[in-house]
């Protein structure tokens, strides 16, 4: 286990969330998270959201508790952690897409429409899936 933690889970939005309250919201999570050395993705799609935390294990997990306290969504399941070298996403203080499902434009793109949260992981696998998707946005997007 490298020192860079990463971390990803997927959840639903309470109330579908507009893109005032998204921008928002992530304005002051970049601010945290780079203060923390966390940096990562955040991927909006129907009403689900899928985010990947990466950086010093302490760190990411403070903000993942806040996060898995916050109202505004709920059903959180982890997908995916892992200790490793490389981060993914390594100047982004947390990346943002939101995605139709129908024209995210990759060919990885994974519904999660629909799909009950209890369900995710069978949908997603070991959370590689969502992964790629993620890093195929950062890559399309340098
Ligand atoms: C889907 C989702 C993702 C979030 N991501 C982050 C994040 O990456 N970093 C962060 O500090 N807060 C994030 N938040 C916000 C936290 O849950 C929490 O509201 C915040 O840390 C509280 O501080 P604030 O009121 O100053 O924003 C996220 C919230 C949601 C619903």
């Amino acid at each position: 286990m490298g020192p860079v933690r990463q971390l990803c889970y997927v959840s639903t939005a309470n109330e579908p969330a507009s893109d005032q309250h998204l921008t928002e919201m992530l304005g002051r999570a970049k601010l945290r998270n780079s203060g923390a050395g966390v940096t990562g993705m955040l991927l909006y799609v129907g009403r689900n959201y899928c985010q990947a935390l990466e950086g010093p294990r302490a760190e990411v997990r403070a903000i993942f508790e806040k996060i898995a306290k916050d109202a505004r969504h709920r059903d959180m399941h982890v997908v995916l952690e892992t200790g490793g070298s490389v981060r993914d996403f390594p100047d982004w203080s947390m990346g943002f897409l939101r995605g139709d499902p129908a024209t995210l434009g990759l060919d990885s793109a994974i519904d999660l429409t629909g799909v009950a949260p209890s369900r995710f992981e069978r949908v997603l696998g070991d959370g590689g899936a969502l992964k790629s998707l993620l890093k195929s946005f950062y890559r399309a997007n340098h």
